[in-house]
Parts: C-alpha cells; structure tokens; sequence
C-alpha cells in the first residue's frame, strides 16, 4: 500500500543513517490510486502563496513531511509529521488537505516543488519522488574533491560496476546555498534540467525518481560508491578504477544512457 511504503520509506531513510535530528525531507506526487488513500482529506486552512509559483503543478496534491520533523518520527505520528498539500489550479499558492497537525510542510518546500515542475516535464509524468537526505560520505567528498561536477559522477561510477546501472542520471555539483532559500531552490531545479540527483555542497543530496524505492536506491547506490572511494583511501590510495570505456558498456548492456559530458568518448544525452 502506497502510504504504508512511504512510512517504511522514512523509517529506512532514518535507518540508514542519512537523517540525524531533523535532517532530510520527502515529496511525492499523487497519482488518483495514491490519493483515494485518504478519503477524509479535506481543506485545512486558507490557501498559502507561493514565492515562486509552480503553474505545470497545478491542481496537484503532494505528500510532504513536515518542517522539522525527524524521519524516524514519521511512522509514528504521521498526521503530525508529514501532510497532503493540494496546489490550487494555477500553481500560485497551496493549502493544506489532510495531516500537518500543528506543522507545515517541509522549510524546502519550494526546492521540492520547482524540481517536481522540471522533473514532470523531463520524464513524461513519470517521476513523482524527490527526496532529500544528508549521507555522510557524499557529504565528506566536498570536502576533498574539486566542486565539478564531471570528477565527481566519473569518480562514482568508477567505483562499482553497478553505479552507472543506477544513477545513469549523474549528479550535479551545487555550489553552497542556504538552507531553505529561494536560491538553492532556483539552482536545483536548474541542475534537475539535466541531472537525476543533485548534491548540495556540504549538505546532502536531492534525488528525483518514478518510485520510492528507485529514489532511495540511487541514493544508497552512490553513498555506497562513495564509501568504496574512502575505503580505498583509507587501504592506502585508489589506484585503479572502472575506465570509461567498460562504464559506457555496462550501461549499454543495460540499454541505459549516461547523461552526456561525464565520459571520455560518448555521446549520451540528459536524464
Ligand atoms: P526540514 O525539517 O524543514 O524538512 O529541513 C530539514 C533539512 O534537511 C533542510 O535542508
Ligand atoms: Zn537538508
């Protein structure tokens, strides 16, 4: 059942680690099955401008978590911690419809939105999950590596041959913007253009799939690939990793196309 997924989803997003105090957010927008799933939804409170509206959302209704809540909090009092917020019909303003008991949703809130906008239309409707979360070891490569965003996807995809098979997408390199602002909100949704995933310096990943569970596992896919690269530091150095050539064919042999200017020699094109 979509609600009980999603609830596993936070419980696992705590699990992993990636979600200390308050850290991380999700977003999903529903599909007519997702949405019968609450029947006593109904208006809660006038309709809340939007500095930067989201006119293709328009008429849309998305689970959100709340502002502030702990992920590993969700399942357990979910009107509280997350909400269904309903976009009005020209993606000026939303309203709250069911749960946010006494919260609002997500301080990221407009990030999640403008990036639902471009992703909608950058995947035919199909991808309806963002997700938001602070990985350790993704958030420590901002720290050693260039801020470039062509090092970094060849330097993960170098390290297991099922990276690329998972994130073809890539990851953007955002340069620092605060927290919650209108700014890292613009330069998310510019990134999402051409990315799947898009890692905030010094402060976590934003990840746009079709489903839960694809969301989470690119995720996971490239923390794991970023604690391959540390684990090899810490054996003395990397030495050796996939080459571009054989990264190419693994994803050919999966009929997947890595987005364009990461590898030596290829002509793909954006997520
Ligand atoms: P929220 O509690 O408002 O969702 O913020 C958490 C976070 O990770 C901000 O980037
Ligand atoms: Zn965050």
């Amino acid at each position: 059942m979509f609600f009980d997924d999603f609830l596993r989803l936070t419980d696992d997003m705590a699990r992993e680690g990636w979600a200390e105090a308050n850290a991380g957010n999700l977003s999903i927008r529903l599909d007519g099955d997702a949405l019968a799933q609450f029947p006593d939804r109904q208006c809660r409170g006038p309709w809340i401008p939007l500095a930067q509206p989201v006119p293709d959302l328009g008429g849309e209704t998305l689970l959100v978590t709340a502002k502030g809540c702990q992920l590993r909090n969700v399942s357990h009092a979910p009107r509280r911690d997350c909400g269904l917020a309903e976009l009005r019909a020209d993606g000026g303003a939303y309203r709250p419809v069911w749960g946010f008991e006494g919260t609002a949703p997500t301080s990221e809130l407009a990030a999640h939105l403008l990036s639902h906008q471009v992703r909608l239309r950058r995947s035919g409707g199909a991808e309806r999950v963002i997700l938001h979360t602070h990985p350790v070891t993704l958030i420590a490569l901002c720290h050693v590596l260039e801020p470039d965003t062509r090092q970094l996807n060849r330097l993960l995809w170098g390290m297991h041959p099922e990276a690329v098979s998972l994130f073809p997408g890539g990851i953007a390199y955002l340069p620092f913007a605060i927290p919650g602002s209108a700014e890292i909100a613009r330069a998310t949704c510019e990134a999402f253009e051409t990315y799947s995933m898009v890692l905030w310096e010094y402060h976590g990943i934003f990840a746009s799939a079709d489903t839960m569970d694809r969301a989470f596992g690119m995720v996971q896919a490239a923390e794991k690939a970023a604690r391959i690269y540390q684990t090899a530091c810490a054996l003395g150095g990397v030495r050796r990793v996939l080459p571009d050539d054989a990264i190419a064919a693994v994803a050919a042999s999966l009929r997947l196309t890595p987005v364009a200017g990461i590898l030596d020699g290829e002509g793909g094109h954006g997520a």
